[in-house]
């Protein structure tokens, strides 16, 4: 079966850690996001994707490459300039060899998700349907696609964030679409699946369904949820087939050094870092090549590689990237975004 997988966004919410990083590409529990979706996808059945790249392309052909590390057969759908959600799905059907009456799954490249893909897939090919939407509920719904339903599911309308959502049932991007119906997507021009495609499939007649699910799921796009998205893996609330929880609910890159006096707390996930005496870190994402020096803090926070945390230093619910930013001996940097722009 094949997958088409969204993963041109820009990631400016999780900026600056997205300025040399595409967000998929994040590790989370050591593990780069991209990783934890593939394995779950693989895990449904799904055994080639098509992967709908843009922004940083050259960072995901050099680590997928053809998919043979990660079981899956993997093909690489580039655009020149963003061609938006609907766009990006239907430059990446050109490459699709599934026959036009396959269903084909389209996962946003940023959403963590136990719901049963399979189960979404059998119900959208016994009910023939033209697209079957996952949608979840949510306290609030303004942030994302409001998707009103009639009592026996069938998708009555699509609101992409609106100060008004008719429901807090949300699209949480993972479409089974009918081949066909994806052929029909304009090509080459910028289209927006949410505001363009599913309204207009509605307003002609498409049988548009839901599939509601309580399972766990989560948009990785802010740093809050990054972090609880990190941590959830770490305490095997979200179980990865890509990733096994640890009895201490951290992970420490095998080639991180870590000081013996430093302590690192639950939920907590260190890249390939070096970790001076004394420092502490808790619940929060450190990169690679990061320098943490002796006596610093650094807690709900996240840090993208080679920042360098002076002595000393404070960090709290911050978010830090780009290139060569080093942050000075006993300096505070609280509920801040620092970074090069
Ligand atoms: N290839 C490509 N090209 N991918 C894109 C483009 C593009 O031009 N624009 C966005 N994407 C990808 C992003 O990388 C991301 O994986 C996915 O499409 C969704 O984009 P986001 O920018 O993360 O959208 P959002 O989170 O604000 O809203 C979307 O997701 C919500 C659920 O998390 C919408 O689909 C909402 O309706 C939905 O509720
Ligand atoms: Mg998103």
């Amino acid at each position: 079966m094949e997958a088409i997988l969204l993963v041109g966004g820009k990631g400016t919410r999780l900026l600056p850690l997205t300025i040399d990083t595409p967000k998929p590409m994040v590790k989370l529990a050591g593990v780069r996001f991209i990783a934890h979706q593939i394995a779950y996808a693989r895990s449904h059945g799904i055994s080639r994707i098509v992967v709908a790249t843009s922004y940083k392309t050259e960072q995901f052909l050099e680590y997928l490459g053809d998919g043979s590390a990660f079981g899956v057969e993997i093909v690489h759908a580039i655009e020149g300039e963003p061609l938006g959600t609907g766009g990006a799905i239907a430059n990446a059907a050109t490459y699709l060899i599934s026959g036009e009456r396959d269903p084909i799954t389209v996962l946003n490249g940023d959403v963590l998700t136990a719901h049963d893909i399979s189960a979404q897939i059998r119900q959208h090919v016994s009910m023939n349907c033209h697209a079957t939407l996952h949608l979840v509920e949510v306290d609030d719904a303004r942030a994302y696609g409001s998707v009103p339903t009639d009592d026996k599911g069938q998708i009555i309308g699509f609101v992409e964030k609106s100060e008004n959502p008719p429901t807090n049932f949300i699209n949480a991007g993972c479409y089974i679409f009918t081949k066909s119906v994806i052929d029909q997507i304009p090509r080459g021009r910028v289209v927006s699946v949410e505001r363009e495609t599913f309204p207009e499939l509605l307003a002609t007649g498409g049988k548009l369904w839901s599939f509601k699910s309580r399972d766990y799921w989560i948009d990785i796009g802010t740093p809050a949820a990054l972090l609880k998205a990190s941590q959830d893996l770490l305490t095997g609330v979200f179980i990865s087939p890509a990733f096994t929880p640890q009895p201490k609910k951290i992970y420490i890159d095998p080639l991180a050094e870590v000081d013996s006096s430093a302590l690192i707390e639950e939920g907590s996930a260190i890249g390939r870092a070096q970790v001076r005496s004394g420092a502490r870190i808790e619940a929060s994402i450190i990169g690679d090549e990061v320098v943490i020096e002796a006596g610093a803090q650094i807690l709900h926070s996240i840090i993208g590689n080679r920042v360098k945390v002076g002595s000393g230093a404070i960090i709290e619910r911050a978010i830090i990237g780009g290139d060569e930013i080093v942050l000075p001996p006993n300096s505070r940097h609280i509920g801040t975004a620092l970074g090069i722009g």
